[in-house]
């Protein structure tokens, strides 16, 4: 077994015994460095954008079953003036506003020391914007290795170029397109690091299906006048086939 899957075996082993004894496990994780549960933080002007996708299926799992927890953090909560302002005018004209750089710097230094001091925490912070690298599952499991993950949702024309400089530990884009604001790239990056927490799939099978394909009944689908049929291998029973066939189908 390589040092990965040893090390895979015993974040699992934790996990699942961090369900009942959360206190002595979670110490324990932290002496010997392996996370057991995962902090999602995100600051956002939209935390409603998240209540459906929080309360729904296996995410709303994993929160009940302690193995990670999203807490949405209000942006306005850290202005200062009276029309709690989070935005401004850019310098050197054009059209829309850009996200300010001061509420977004109070609300990371507040998530940053608000972790228990007992506890090592290992925080990132990361800034979604369609200027960043874009995400992929190589970053997806390092984040993984973090107890605590700060998302910055940009919206408006922008964030103030000082966030992505100063404050925020990368700069990610969920893909090669302009969303309305990083919120929605913030919920495809929980799903993906949230799948990598041990204890999260433990209903839902394989943390890597879907990379072959998949056939359910019917056998034979009719589609007008063609039938659609499941590849023969599939129905013959020969694991070792079907494993090659995966194999050789595997995206
Ligand atoms: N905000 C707007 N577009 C985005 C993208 N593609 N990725 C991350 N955040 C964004």
């Amino acid at each position: 077994m390589g040092l990965v899957a040893l090390s895979d075996c015993i974040r699992g082993a934790l996990s699942y015994e961090a369900i009942r004894y959360p206190p002595i496990l979670i110490y324990y994780a932290n002496v010997i460095g392996i996370p057991v549960f995962m902090k999602f933080e995100v600051i956002t002007i939209f935390p409603d954008i998240f209540s459906g996708f929080l309360s729904e299926s296996l995410i709303s799992k994993a929160i009940a079953k302690r193995l990670i927890s999203v807490r949405t953090h209000y942006l306005r909560k850290w202005t200062t003036d009276r029309h709690r302002t989070v935005d401004g005018k850019a310098y050197g004209g054009g059209p829309g506003l850009v996200m300010k750089v001061e509420p977004i710097l109070k609300a990371v230094n507040a998530l940053r020391n608000t972790k228990p001091k007992s506890l090592k925490s290992k925080i990132r912070v990361i800034l979604f914007s369609p200027r960043g690298k874009q995400m992929d599952q190589v970053m997806v499991k390092r984040w993984a290795k973090y107890n605590q993950l700060v998302f910055i949702c940009g919206r408006y024309e922008g964030v103030d170029e000082r966030v992505a400089d100063y404050i925020a530990d990368e700069v990610v884009s969920v893909g090669p397109y302009v969303l309305n604001g990083g919120e929605v790239a913030a919920m495809a990056a929980i799903e993906a690091v949230a799948r990598l927490v041990p204890g999260f799939m433990h209903d839902a099978g394989s943390q890597t299906k879907e990379d072959h394909p998949q056939y359910t009944k019917p056998e034979v689908f009719t589609l007008g006048k063609k039938k659609l049929r499941v590849p023969k291998i599939l129905l013959s029973g020969d694991h070792a086939k079907i494993k090659d066939w995966r194999d050789k189908h595997r995206r």
